[in-house]
């Protein structure tokens, strides 16, 4: 926690996820969390009722009681989830942020994951004052965007599901597309880098930040991507969602 005279203002943040669903008091000026974080395994059936009941357990486990953020692994238009690539269709057209708000009996502010990621790196992380534009990519179950232009958010990009020569760009350079075609560091690096520079060709970024939780091992395939714009490690890693989620909702206020 910050130990400047400005009182800091907590919001708890949750970041629902393809495998896991996660949650942490954050301090909105550092991002630093206040408690430790709790994890807990996303059901397999991926439905709202599951989900939100996961939530509010983890409301309780903080006794939280004030301002919620929750990333979301779709797009998020006005508090309602509009797509579910990796969780169940049932989302679809669900009005999920009055759902959330009324289950945890707190105010709820929902945002994208990758938004939420981009957030907090572009806020207080990797990208924080860099002017012009700025793509966040996270690497996981999906490959999640965040396209800001001078800090300010482009919601609800997608651009995971650009088609390259017909396939997904998620179905090529997702950190689950490395485990399901078995790729070494080497060829995977190949593969982040093709879907790169489709991106620069389309939008001409001035910065990359890849983000998304195998960026920890960033070391094996950032040097190795073969592009002309930057590319950064995120620095928030998967502690992201959790703590962009949080600034959202603090910034919703
Ligand atoms: C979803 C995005 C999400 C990303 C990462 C994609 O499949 O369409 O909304 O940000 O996965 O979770």
């Amino acid at each position: 926690m910050s130990g400047s005279g400005k009182k800091p203002q907590h919001v708890l943040g949750i970041d629902i996820g393809g495998s896991g669903i996660k949650a942490a008091p954050v301090d909105i000026e550092t991002g630093d969390f206040l408690e430790d974080r709790r994890r807990f395994a996303t059901p397999e059936s991926g439905d709202p009722e599951s989900i939100i009941e996961i939530a509010s357990k983890l409301r309780r486990h903080f006794s939280w009681k004030g301002p919620i953020g929750c990333a979301y692994p779709g797009v998020v238009r006005d508090g309602r989830t509009l797509t579910a690539a990796n969780l169940s269709p049932e989302w679809v057209g669900m009005k999920a942020e009055t759902a959330l708000s009324k289950t945890l009996d707190q105010p709820v502010t929902l945002i994208n994951d990758a938004d939420a990621a981009g957030l907090a790196e572009v806020r207080i992380g990797a990208a924080a004052d860099v002017s012009g534009v700025v793509m966040m990519v996270t690497l996981g179950t999906g490959i999640g965007t965040a396209m800001f232009v001078d800090g300010k958010l482009v919601p609800n990009t997608e651009l995971g599901h650009l088609r390259i020569e017909g396939v997904e760009a998620e179905d090529l350079a997702s950190s689950r597309a490395k485990n399901d075609l078995d790729l070494g560091w080497r060829d995977w690096s190949e593969q982040i880098t093709i879907y790169l520079r489709e991106l620069e060709r389309l939008f001409w970024p001035d910065l990359f930040v890849i983000g998304g939780g195998i960026s920890k091992n960033f070391e094996k395939f950032g040097p190795r991507l073969d592009v002309t714009t930057p590319v950064v490690r995120a620095l928030m890693q998967n502690r992201a969602g959790i703590i962009g989620a949080a600034l959202a909702a603090a910034e919703h206020r």
